[in-house]
């Protein structure tokens, strides 16, 4: 039932491309519910754990390419800003398994005053026959504790309401080309094995990113977090020089997540900064970008033309096999990391 593979994380890892094809599979129905949508001034939405962090991601959409004011609430801390909700908010609730106790808690409340709409992988779970509206993720069920498959596929579900809300329809041509970049992100895998080897002691990381970036850069570190049981800091990259910088000597490895785009030279500058007190780099990048490998200690490449707006589907990729091998490298078993359940029905 692994499909060959050692683990169940590992198994839909790899499933990545396709789970994301089955998801682009909806924009038909997403559009046509975007067609009889009312006109929102707010977009709300409410998650927990990496659902909280696709949901960062959409905020950087509907702020920048729709221009609605988005708020992103943790569901545990939704109460204290349920009241600022009106019939003009659209709330959305993004889950896995649309059973967390904490997120249905919220959408009940937001049912009271906001339109809801969840998405959602668990066909027939509560969360979709409570919202007013749903759209399926279609990732396939998930075994793995640690989220993954469905993870890209909430990115691809946002993406895809938040470029129909826009009328981006170039982008929209081009997420039909996100499958092919996340197989080849896939291919560095055995350069990943050896990464994980040569830091699998560490005891501290940073992960860090701007923009898009940032969410991938909170959610490498939620996954290092779970699965390795070695701490892993998601900073906005900025953020560093305000504090955590001191943390940084050469025991600390740095994830630094820097595509092509808006925010790329900052984040680089960033980069050098760490790189002075003696840190590590792991770079995530193009392929075409000689000053980041010029600078980083560890290279992991990107080929082919990506909108920065797609990169976290894809850049997310490599920080998931990075924490698996880790994992496996620690003698854990990934598909079981301690404490954790798969899905948290207590509040
Ligand atoms: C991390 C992980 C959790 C879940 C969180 C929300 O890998 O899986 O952080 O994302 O418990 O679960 P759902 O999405 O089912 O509401």
């Amino acid at each position: 039932e692994k499909g060959g593979y050692d683990h169940f994380m590992l198994k839909e890892i790899h499933e990545q491309p396709d789970a994301v094809k089955k998801t682009l599979m909806e924009l038909q129905d997403i559009k046509e519910m975007v067609e009889n949508f009312p006109k929102f001034n707010r977009i709300c939405f409410v998650a927990c754990g990496t659902s909280y962090h696709a949901s960062l991601v959409g905020k950087y959409l509907f702020e920048g390419l729709v221009g609605i004011p988005t708020d992103v609430l943790l569901a545990s801390e939704f109460e204290f800003s349920a009241g600022a909700l009106d019939e003009k908010t659209l709330a959305i609730f993004i889950s896995q398994s649309g059973e967390t106790a904490d997120t249905l808690r919220a959408l009940r409340m937001a049912n009271e005053t906001a339109q809801t709409l969840a998405i959602v992988n668990v066909l027939g779970s509560t969360a979709t026959r409570e919202a007013d509206h749903v759209i399926y993720t279609r990732a396939g069920p998930e075994i793995g504790v640690a989220a993954t498959k469905t993870y890209v596929s909430q990115l691809t579900c946002i993406c895809l309401l938040a470029l129909s809300m826009a009328g981006e329809e170039k982008l929209l041509e081009d997420i039909q080309h996100v499958p092919d970049h996340m197989k080849l992100a896939l291919e560095a895998e055995d350069q990943i094995r050896e990464i994980a080897k040569k830091y699998k002691d560490a005891e501290d990381f940073f992960f860090i990113g701007r923009g898009y970036s940032y969410p991938t850069a909170m959610e490498g570190a939620l996954k290092l977090k779970e699965i390795t049981y070695i701490h892993g800091e998601g900073y906005a990259a900025g953020e560093l020089k305000h504090g955590p910088l001191a943390l940084i000597d050469d025991d600390v490895p740095v994830v630094a997540v820097v595509p092509p785009g808006d925010s790329h030279d900052k984040t680089l500058g960033n980069l050098q900064e760490v790189k002075a007190r003696g840190a590590s780099v792991i770079a995530l990048g193009s392929s075409d970008d000689e000053v980041l490998k010029s600078e980083a200690h560890e290279m992991i490449e990107f080929s082919g033309e990506l909108n920065e707006v797609l990169s976290p589907i894809v850049y997310v990729v490599p920080l998931q096999l990075l924490s698996y091998h880790m994992s496996v490298e620690r003698g854990i078993d990934p598909d079981k990391p301690k404490n954790l359940a798969k899905c948290v029905t207590v509040e």
